[in-house]
C-alpha cells in the first residue's frame, strides 16, 4: 500500500516537474544554457562571478579549461584540500552535472558568454606586475590569452582577487596537491617562485588590465 502511494507521489512530482520547469533541450549549447541555471547563484547570470561567495568570473574562459577544471572538482583533483574553503563550495556543485556530455555543453555555454570586466580590488602595482609577467607569458601568452597545447588557460582580465587567491593556493599546495594533477603541478612550481603576496598583487593588477 505504502509503495503504491509513494509511486503515485513520485509520478505526480515528475508530472509537475515536466509541466512547470524550463524544458531541457536534448543537446548542444542550448542545453548548456539551461544546465547553467544551477551555476548562476554563485557565478552570476552572465558568468561575472561573485565576491560574496568568492566564485570567479568564468564567462569567456576556454571550454577545454572549464571542462577540465569541472572534472577535477568532481574527481577530487581540485577543491578537496581541507584548507580550500572556496574549492569545498564548488566541489559539491560539480556533482550536480553528472553526465560528461552535459559537462561539455555547459562548458561550451560558459565559454560562449562575453568576458565580464570586474573592478580592481587588491591595490597591486600593474607596472611592477608587467615586468614580472614576462615569466608567465611563456605559457599564458604575451597577452594572457592562454595556450591549450600547454594546458595554460586564458587569464587576461581575470578578477585580481581570484588571481591572488589561486597563486596563494598553488604556492601553498592547496591547489595541485595531487601528483595526478599534472597541469596544476606545472603552475604550482611557478607559483613557488613568486616571492610574496605583494608580488602576487602586482601580477594580478597587470593581468587585470589585459
Ligand atoms: C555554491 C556556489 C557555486 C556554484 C553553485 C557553482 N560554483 Fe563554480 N565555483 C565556486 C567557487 C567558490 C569557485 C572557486 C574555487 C577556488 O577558489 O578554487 C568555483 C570555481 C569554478 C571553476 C573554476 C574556474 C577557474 O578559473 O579555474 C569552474 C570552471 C566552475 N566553478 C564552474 C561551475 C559551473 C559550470 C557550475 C554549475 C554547474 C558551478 N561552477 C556552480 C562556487 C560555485
Ligand atoms: C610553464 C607554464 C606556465 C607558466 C610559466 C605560468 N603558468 Fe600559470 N598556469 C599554467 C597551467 C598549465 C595552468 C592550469 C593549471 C590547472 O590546470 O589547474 C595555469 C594556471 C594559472 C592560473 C589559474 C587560472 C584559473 O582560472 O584558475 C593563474 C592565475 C596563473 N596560472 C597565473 C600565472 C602567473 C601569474 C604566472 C607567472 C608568474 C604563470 N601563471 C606562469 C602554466 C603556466
Amino acid at each position: 500500500m505504502v509503495s503504491v502511494r509513494s509511486t503515485l507521489v513520485a509520478l505526480a512530482l515528475a508530472l509537475t516537474a515536466a509541466s512547470g520547469c524550463t524544458e531541457l533541450p536534448a543537446s548542444g549549447v542550448a542545453r548548456g544554457q539551461v544546465l547553467y541555471t544551477n551555476c548562476e547563484q554563485c557565478h552570476g547570470k552572465s558568468g561575472e562571478g561573485s565576491t560574496l561567495v568568492q566564485a570567479p568570473p568564468i564567462a569567456g574562459l576556454p571550454a577545454w579549461y572549464i571542462e577540465a577544471q569541472f572534472l577535477h572538482f568532481q574527481t577530487g583533483l581540485r577543491g578537496a584540500h581541507p584548507d580550500d574553503v572556496e574549492g569545498l563550495k564548488m566541489r559539491p556543485m560539480s556533482r550536480t552535472v553528472k553526465d560528461p556530455a552535459d559537462v561539455k555543453v555547459v562548458a561550451e555555454y560558459v565559454a560562449s558568454l562575453p568576458a565580464v570586466k570586474t573592478e580592481a580590488t587588491m591595490g597591486g602595482d600593474a607596472t611592477k606586475g608587467q615586468a614580472a609577467f614576462a615569466t608567465c607569458a611563456a605559457c599564458h601568452g604575451a597577452d594572457g590569452q592562454g595556450n591549450p597545447d600547454l594546458k595554460a588557460p586564458k587569464i587576461a582580465g581575470q578578477a585580481d582577487w581570484y588571481v591572488v587567491r589561486q597563486l596563494t593556493k598553488f604556492k601553498g599546495g592547496v591547489r595541485a596537491y595531487d601528483p595526478a594533477d599534472t597541469a596544476g603541478a606545472t603552475m604550482k612550481g611557478i607559483a613557488g617562485t613568486i616571492p610574496d603576496e605583494a608580488a602576487m598583487r602586482d601580477l594580478a593588477a597587470y593581468i587585470h588590465t589585459l
